[in-house]
This record gives C-alpha cells, structure tokens and sequence, in this order.
C-alpha cells in the first residue's frame, strides 16, 4: 500500500474513472483534473461509492496554464495519469484543429506544469491507431507509426513530443529525468463488474460494443456490420478487444514499473496494452446474443472508410517489462458491458 497521491486527467470518464477505482483500491491518493466536456461529474460520485474512498476533483482544462500551476502547487503529486482528450475519429476529420489544439496542446502545457513542479512521472494514454501500415495483423512497438486520422496523428505528435523531452534530458544529464510509459490501447471495452461506471456515450455510439450493446437494449433498431468480405475467417474486421478493468490495471504496473530499474535512467516507452487474441464482429455479436439471450439486429452494410481488416497486440513487451497481462476473456467482457447498460440505460443522469 502507498499514500501518493495521483492526478489523473480525464479521471471523469469512461477509461479514466475505472483508472480512479483501481488506483484508490491500490492505496494511492486520487486528484482528477477534468473539463467535463465528455463526461459526467456522476461518474466521480460512483468511484467513491465503489472503494468507500473521497478524491480530489478540480473542474479544470488540462491547457490552463495557471489553474494547473496551482494544483501542482497545492497537491503533493508524484505522478500523472493523462487520460484527457478527445477521441472520435470522424469528428477530428471535420474538427482537426480542436483536436490538435486540445489534445497536443493541452498535453505540451501540461508537461510544461509537471516539469516546472519538478514532477517528471507520466503515464500516457496512446492508441494502437499510431501504427502504420504494417503488412502483419500483429502490432509490436518498434512497428512504424503513420495514422491515417487528425485523432490519430494527434497521438504520435504527442508521443513524439514526451519522446523529445526525454531525450533532451539525457542530453542534458539532467538529476530527475523524465520517466514516460505511452501505453498504446487496443480496443477497450466492458465494465466495472459493480455496473457502477462504464461506458457513456454521448449521442449515437461510433464504436462496435456500445453499439451492439444499445440494440440488445431495444435503444438503437440496426447494427450495420462494416462489410463481410475481409481477408478474415468471417470477412467481418477483427480487433483485439480489452476489458476496461484489466487495461487500467496495466496503468497501475506503468505506474510501479517507473520506479523500477528498466526506468532507472529516466526514458520514455511504448507498450501495447491489448490481449493479443483477435475477434470479428460478428463473433461479438454471437457473445453478446448468448450472455443477454436477446436477438442482435443487424445488417450487412458496405466497408467503413479507414477501417483495417484485422489488428490486434502483440503484448510481450507488457507482460517482460510491466509484469502485466489482461485477465478477462470476452465472455467477461460482454457481461459486465451488459450488466453496465441494463442498470443505467440512459448512461449517467
Ligand atoms: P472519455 O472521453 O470518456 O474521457 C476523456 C476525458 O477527458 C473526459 O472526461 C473529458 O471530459 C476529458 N477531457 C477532454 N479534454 C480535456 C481537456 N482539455 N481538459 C480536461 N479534461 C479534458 O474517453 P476515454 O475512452 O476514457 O479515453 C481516455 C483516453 O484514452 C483518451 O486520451 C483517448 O484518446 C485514449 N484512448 C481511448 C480509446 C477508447 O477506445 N476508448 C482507445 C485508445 C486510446
Ligand atoms: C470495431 C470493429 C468496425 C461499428 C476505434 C478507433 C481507434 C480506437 C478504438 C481510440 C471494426 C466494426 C463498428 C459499427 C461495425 N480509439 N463496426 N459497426 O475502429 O477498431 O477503433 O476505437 O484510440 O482509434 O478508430 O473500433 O469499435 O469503431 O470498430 O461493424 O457500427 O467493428 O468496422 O471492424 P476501431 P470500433
């Protein structure tokens, strides 16, 4: 057990809140900076609820300068979570400049405030959506990165950036170097098994789960399955789906494995947190039928432009460097997303 305490940005919503739950149950002190802009102050309330436990939230933008420098000064933090940012693809291609404005940024001042504050520990939520094009289904980090979207490009700016600051303090020589995990999410997905806190999408979902999970639940008539004829052995889009308990775990090893030796020299490295099994869409859809034993309506409908036939992790570097490996299989994973939705069909009110 320990008593540091944490700041967590983006702690309010989806992936950010279950990170709150296991870092309070893990010991640590919980400070969440969050604009609201996509999530519920809800969610907080239910953290507390599910550990018994009180945290600290300041209703602030990761790019005010000054507001941050105040929580750094006021908090005794010893290391980020920085889950904020905005995360839809199609409206990064319509908004690309929100999305480089709040995402790159947002994350360059608030780098600025830790290393003011001396405070040179982060641990970075990535996305498998860095990678390029590869030729393998299988992603390891060393893969080239080249995303195909504003979102995803805001990503590998952003790795690109923590990845100079490290650099420059080995260069410099510098006593507390920065120590970076950029942990490179594959499809997260589930709940917590309370149903306390999951999943709360605002409007019609983009993503797979909440969407077959809202036509389970009678909200939305017709999934549109994203064509059929992929290389893959349906010829539906196969991805390495991850539980959201078992993905934030991974951020408490990240959290750990800073103040181990492989950090020892400061650095700054990429892992892939995924459970290197792929599944298609409509082997989601089979599961979800026979966990809810409720009908999923859908459609074959044509191709999504950007979308892969298949991706999913090769997880080795996780598990030899972090000591960590998802747990929870899909089964897990479509009954606590299941159970999630039937006790809070509108999301957070
Ligand atoms: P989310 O939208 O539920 O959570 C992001 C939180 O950040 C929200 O509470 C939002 O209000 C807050 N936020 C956004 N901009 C902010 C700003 N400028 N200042 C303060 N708060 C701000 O998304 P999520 O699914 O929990 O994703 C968390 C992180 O993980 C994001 O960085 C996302 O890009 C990344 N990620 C998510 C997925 C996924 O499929 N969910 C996959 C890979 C990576
Ligand atoms: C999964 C599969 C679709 C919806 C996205 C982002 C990525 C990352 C995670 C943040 C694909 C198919 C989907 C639907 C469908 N986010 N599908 N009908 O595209 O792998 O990744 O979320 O970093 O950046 O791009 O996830 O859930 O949208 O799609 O058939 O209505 O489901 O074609 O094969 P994706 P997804």
């Amino acid at each position: 057990m320990t008593n540091k305490t944490v700041l967590v940005t983006g702690g309010a919503g989806y992936i950010g809140s279950h990170a709150c739950v296991e870092l309070l149950e893990s010991g640590f002190n919980v400070v969440v900076v969050d604009n609201l802009c996509n999530s519920k102050i809800e969610s907080l309330s239910r953290v507390q609820q599910i550990t018994g436990k009180p945290l600290t939230f300041y209703q602030v933008d990761i790019s005010d300068k000054a507001a941050l420098t105040e929580i750094f000064a006021k908090e005794s933090i010893c290391a980020v979570m920085h889950f904020a940012g905005l995360k839809a693809v199609g409206e990064s291609c319509e908004k690309p400049a929100l999305y480089y404005h709040n995402n790159v940024c947002g994350t360059l001042i608030l780098a600025e405030v830790m290393a003011a504050a001396n405070v040179k520990q982060l641990v970075f939520s990535s996305s498998a959506t860095v990678y390029g094009q590869s030729g393998s289904p299988q992603y390891s980090e060393n893969f080239p990165l080249g995303a195909i979207n504003p979102y995803g490009r805001s990503k590998v700016m952003i790795e690109d950036i923590l990845r100079d600051l490290s650099t420059a303090d080995s260069i410099n020589r510098t006593k507390s170097p920065w120590k970076i995990a950029l942990l490179r999410y594959f499809n997260p997905i589930g709940a917590h098994q309370s149903g306390l806190i999951g999943e709360d999408p605002n409007g019609i979902p983009n993503n797979l789960m909440p969407y077959v999970s809202q036509v389970a639940i009678g909200k939305l008539v017709q999934l549109s399955v994203f064509g059929d004829d992929y290389p893959t052995p349906d010829g539906t889009g196969v991805r390495d789906y991850i539980h959201v308990v078992d993905l934030v775990k991974g951020h408490i090893k990240a959290i750990a494995a800073l103040e181990k030796p492989t950090f020892a020299q400061g650095g700054c490295k990429a892992y892939n947190l995924g459970t290197g099994q792929g599944y298609s869409v409509l082997e989601i859809i089979h599961t979800f039928e026979k966990i809810t034993g409720h009908r999923i309506n859908y459609k074959i409908a044509p191709r999504r432009t950007g979308d892969l036939a298949e991706c999913f992790a090769n997880p080795e570097l996780a598990l030899q460097e972090l000591g960590w490996k998802a747990e929870k299989n899909l089964d897990d994973m479509v009954s606590d997303t299941w159970n999630w939705q039937t006790k809070n069909p509108q999301g957070y009110l």
